[in-house]
């Protein structure tokens, strides 16, 4: 293993940058050359390689986002597209890719090792936390902490007016975002698109807590598949409750701002121990960190199978909230 790359794609997520700087300093420490490949796969597939260099990587360690840019790219969803990057890969003599990413990027990077041989390793890195193998993935902790600063934030104009208040989070179909962030920030009500999502609970939970003397109320909300749809419960539950209410989609905020410490050293872990794997020969494996222990799973076994948050947590902030 002479000259590996380095990829990041899907969803830029705190704590990339960090992982990067520590893929290349691993590189350095094991005499192992590390190229960068920018705007993801899109970036594959064009031949947009690069060798990292020990400035390239000087303070990053503090910032959000991916120096190396990322993409949603559909050309790599076709077998066409991904021998297009299997031919840059060759041509560029990479011996090994370490993919940086979540699970729609971890679905092509797996097809792209099984087609081509390419020996791939892949690092968990969403804010979604929706991955197996991991306990965190590179970013979740960041989303997390933002989320919360801001529901902190809206508690004191929600106070002062005393108003009831929908506050969106992201997370796509998991819920681990808003299940943290509301726990943490002391929401009134959860709503987790866990299939139990029921507004006449919801109205009758509320309406419970305004009978008990409450005046003001923040019922967080994960976005689900379909972003924005806070709108449309706050407009039900204003209806049926017969309250004004207020609604704040947190959106992409949670994606930037510069990763927590637990980010940072996770991302350094993750990324020292995916340089390692390579270098043992390691092939088509996600390294994740379980029980603070570095855990190595098959891509095809992480793949397409997203993760739940643990019932004991989602238990626990029912016995939290209405209350
Ligand atoms: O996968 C990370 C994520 O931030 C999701 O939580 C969110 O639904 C999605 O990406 C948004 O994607 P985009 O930035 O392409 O709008």
């Amino acid at each position: 293993m002479q000259r590996i790359a380095v990829v990041t794609s899907g969803g830029d997520a705190p704590g990339m940058n960090a992982c990067i700087r520590a893929i290349y300093r691993a590189g350095k420490f094991y005499g192992v050359e590390v190229y960068g490949i920018r705007r993801g796969y899109a970036g594959m597939i064009e031949g947009d390689f690069y060798k990292i260099e020990r400035h390239d990587v000087g303070n990053i360690i503090h910032q959000g986002g991916t120096i190396l840019g990322t993409s949603r790219s559909r050309e790599f969803m076709t077998p066409e597209g991904r021998q297009k990057a299997a031919d840059m890969l060759l041509e560029h003599e990479i011996d090994g890719l370490i993919l940086i990413g979540g699970d729609g990027s971890f679905r092509g990077g797996n097809l792209l090792s099984c087609e081509t041989g390419i020996p791939i390793i892949a690092i968990p890195g969403t804010i979604d936390n929706d991955i197996p193998g991991t306990d965190f993935s590179i970013g979740f902790d960041t989303a997390v902490n933002i989320a919360l600063e801001s529901i902190d934030r809206i508690r004191d104009t929600a106070i002062s007016h005393g108003r009831l208040f929908f506050v969106e989070v992201m997370g796509h179909t998991s819920s681990f975002i808003a299940l943290e962030a509301g726990i943490a920030g002391g929401a009134a009500q959860l709503v987790l698109h866990d299939g139990h999502e029921e507004i006449e609970e919801l109205c009758n939970q509320l309406e419970s807590l305004f009978r008990m003397g409450k005046h003001h109320a923040i019922v967080v909300i994960a976005e689900g598949d379909q972003p924005g749809c806070s709108f449309g419960i706050s407009k039900k539950v204003s209806q049926r409750i017969q309250m004004e209410s207020r609604v704040c989609v947190l959106g992409h905020t949670q994606r930037g701002g510069s990763p927590t410490a637990r980010d940072r050293v996770l991302a350094a872990k993750l990324g020292i121990s995916a340089v390692s794997a390579l270098i043992e020969g390691q092939n088509g494996v996600m390294v994740g960190e379980l029980m603070r222990e570095i855990a190595y799973h098959p891509i095809n076994d992480v793949v397409g199978k997203i993760r739940d948050p643990d019932p004991r947590i989602t238990a626990l902030s029912k016995i939290l909230t209405g209350y």
